[in-house]
């Protein structure tokens, strides 16, 4: 088997006029246009979030990133109520020629998958099971991304790892699959592949780079963090959600704990909290994203090396290996 043929024309690729099958996952408040247009330009996917913008901060993102790059760009929409979600989409819609297509995750995508095939754009798809994974196939997304419990940000309630879940997925359907959890360079890249994925989605590696509008604190956070820096900030209250580790995570998950209370733990998951420590910087008082990998990550560069330095390292490994 010509394995390492499968870094470059592979589905993803295809699906997303990509060059590298490498996505930028969606990052409540730190998925800024400057950021996808970097990691676009250097061949993979940049999305722009819409997580933590107003619909009019989405759209100038939009355009920030166009600015900077000709090459094909996503956007990601969390489903939170319809109502909500039609504001960004709207936005999706007036600049559709702009984008290629749109990563959704956090609810149902049914009813949104027809609307962005009318549009012309690709549908990117979060999902945590295999049963999860099925639906999104059945519904007629283009692309899975299956999420292991590793990963920084919203978990699956699962609990279900990368290394478990991108087999079990790709065994389950037939539409290409993007593992995402726990990847930040070549060897996790070359691993999910030989499981059965066609490409990876990284999330704390990119906010760990110079575009990126996360705060220098937050960004040193991650480079300094060990193997078990970040822990489930909610887990049952809210869902889990995977943080770095710092006061104001283990505050919140001291009171998970030791006193559940509905009206104590949903006001400390609010986007304030979050922006307050990953725009501002004050790291102590509100939360940050981080997946495990964090550990693995030490240093802030650009997100166009970082996708460079993932295929160089992901390539040189198929190479040694006489796969190819
Ligand atoms: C700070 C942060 C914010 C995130 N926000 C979103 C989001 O708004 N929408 C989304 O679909 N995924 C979000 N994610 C998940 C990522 O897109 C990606 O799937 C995940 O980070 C992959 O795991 P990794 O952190 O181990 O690379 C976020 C992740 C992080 C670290």
């Amino acid at each position: 088997m010509n394995l390492s043929s499968i870094l470059v024309n592979n589905r993803i690729c295809e699906i997303l006029g990509i060059e590298h099958p490498i996505i930028q996952g969606g990052l409540a408040y730190v998925g800024n246009g400057r950021l996808a247009a970097a990691v676009s330009e250097g061949g993979g996917f940049g999305q722009i979030g819409s997580a933590g913008r107003t619909p009019e901060g989405f759209e100038e993102e939009i355009l920030i990133a166009r600015q900077l790059t000709k090459k094909p760009l996503g956007v990601n929409i969390p489903i939170r109520g319809y109502e909500d979600t039609d504001k960004y989409l709207e936005i999706v819609n007036k600049h559709k020629r702009l984008i290629q297509g749109v990563s959704l995750g956090g609810g149902n995508p049914q009813p949104l998958i027809p609307q962005l095939k009318a549009m012309g754009l690709k549908s990117l798809v979060m999902t945590s099971t295999v049963k999860q994974a099925q639906k999104v196939e059945q519904i007629g997304a283009d692309i899975v991304i299956c999420e292991g419990y590793e990963a920084g940000g919203n978990n699956g309630a699962a609990e279900l790892t990368t290394l478990v879940l991108v087999q079990q997925v790709a065994a389950s359907v037939s539409i290409p699959v993007v593992a995402a959890g726990g990847i930040s360079n070549g060897k996790a890249m070359v691993a999910v592949m030989i499981l059965g994925a066609e490409g990876v989605q990284m999330g704390t590696r990119f906010v760990a780079t110079t575009e990126c509008e996360a705060h220098e604190n937050y960004k040193n956070l991650i480079v300094q963090a060990k193997d078990d820096d970040t822990i489930i900030m909610s887990r049952y209250i809210g869902g889990p959600r995977r943080v770095l580790k710092n006061d104001f995570a283990l505050r919140t998950q001291a009171i998970e704990r030791e006193t559940p209370s509905v009206e104590e733990i949903l006001p400390l998951l609010k986007g304030g909290h979050n922006k307050r420590a990953a725009i501002e910087g004050d790291i102590e008082n509100g939360f940050m994203g981080g997946g495990q990998v964090s550990g693995l990550i030490e240093d802030v560069i650009s997100a166009e090396q970082v996708v460079k330095q993932v295929m160089n390292e992901a390539g040189n490994i198929f190479r040694k290996s006489n796969c190819n």
